[in-house]
């Protein structure tokens, strides 16, 4: 597991969170809808008012970052991204702790999230951290952990 130290995104960490997120999620955006992911639909959900984003770093590069939103009694996973080169060594397990402690600090039971239906991967991660799928829409998944 990289040696990752946390803090809220500032907005100049941008275009590094955008590279990182075309980087990863291009090739499923093109496989799932046939459309090129646009930098648009990466920062609206980022830069929405109601965001929370973290980002993990490790000396003093940016590895990954999530991004939360708080809701009533809900919380919702815009995005979590962990950069190539990093992936699959704990560090997307620790930051969904990260979001999990949050809620729960925040008494928020259900944390929502929509994932690819060609995004195997992360449905797998996802699942073994809890999540079940709730529903279909389109290309996504609904998917859902009750916290309590
Ligand atoms: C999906 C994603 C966020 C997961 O993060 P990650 O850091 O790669 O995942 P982790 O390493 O925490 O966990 C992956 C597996 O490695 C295992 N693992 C954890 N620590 C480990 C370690 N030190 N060494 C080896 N494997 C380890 C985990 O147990 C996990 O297996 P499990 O799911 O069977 O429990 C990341 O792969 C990613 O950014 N993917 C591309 C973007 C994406 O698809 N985002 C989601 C959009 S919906």
């Amino acid at each position: 597991m990289p040696d990752a130290s946390y803090r809220e995104m500032e907005r100049w960490d941008l275009p590094v969170l955008l590279e990182m997120s075309r980087e990863n999620m291009a090739p499923i955006i093109l496989s799932s809808w046939g459309v090129d992911l646009r930098d648009e639909e990466i920062l609206r959900a980022i830069l929405e008012p109601s965001s929370y984003t973290e980002v993990a770093e490790s000396e003093g590069e940016i590895i990954g970052y999530y991004s939360v939103e708080m809701g009533e009694g809900r919380a919702f996973i815009n995005s979590i991204q962990v950069k190539r080169g990093y992936q699959n060594r704990g560090l997307g397990r620790a930051m969904m702790e990260r979001i999990e402690r949050r809620a729960r600090s925040a008494g928020i039971g259900i944390i929502d999230l929509w994932v690819q239906l060609t995004n195997r991967q992360a449905k797998e991660f996802y699942r073994h951290r809890g999540y079940r799928t709730m529903s279909r829409q389109g290309n996504n998944y609904l998917m859902r952990k009750q916290l309590f």
